[in-house]
């Protein structure tokens, strides 16, 4: 899935997952992936079809509903549930069974152009991830030219701000407290080392 997928209409729909609730493990565990895929995501999107039920936001894509209520007080709900909703299906779509390893050719080179070396770009990663305080998401995007890593706070996203996600890792809690209950840093390094699925990232610089 790219981010040309993820702009559904209500009402809005769980996408599946894109491989078994057992596939990530041991590094994210089926228990842990019940609860952040069966509950939390859920419910997300629960929450978006029935607060834009009846409103100005019903008929609209997905991003649209988030980029026309981010910033304004008044629909931070709408915008909440919307962005956590596209969220988490970005974030499903960065990991894959058996991922890590190097990135395809195009996007190796972008990335030492951005930051030296991959494995400079995944500790700017890591940093991002364990210096995000509270609730939020760990990404890399793509701003103008350049890949940057940003990191945002609860459910807010990168392209609100004019930045293209590429990938991104939630470090909400509900997304490793079961797997390493307070080792955020276990978490994410995991994912990196061993999750992030490099051909969903090159496809989305497109
Ligand atoms: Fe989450």
């Amino acid at each position: 899935m790219n981010n040309d997928k993820i702009k559904s209409v209500s009402p809005h729909v769980l996408p599946s997952l894109p491989y078994a609730d057992n596939a990530l493990a041991p590094v994210i565990s089926a228990n842990t992936i019940g609860f952040h895929y069966g509950k939390h995501h859920k419910g997300y999107v629960d929450n978006l079809n029935k607060l834009v039920a009846g409103t100005e936001f019903a008929d609209l894509p997905l991003e649209n509903i988030i980029t026309e209520t981010a910033g304004k007080a008044d629909k931070t709900a709408i915008f909440n549930n919307a962005a956590q909703t596209w969220n988490h299906t970005f974030y499903w779509c960065s990991l894959r069974p058996k991922g890590g390893g190097g990135p395809p050719a195009g996007l190796k080179q972008k990335i030492e152009a951005s930051f030296g070396t991959l494995d400079a770009c995944k500790k700017e990663l890591a940093t991002a991830a364990m210096t995000q305080f509270g609730s939020g998401w760990a990404w890399l995007v793509l701003h103008g030219d350049k890949l940057k890593v940003v990191k945002t706070g609860n459910a807010d996203v990168p392209m609100t701000t004019g930045m293209k996600p590429l990938l991104t890792i939630d470090v909400w809690e509900h997304a490793y407290y079961l797997d390493y209950q307070n080792r955020r840093t276990d978490y994410v390094n995991a994912v990196l080392d061993m999750l992030i699925h490099w051909d969903f990232v090159a496809e989305n610089l497109g």
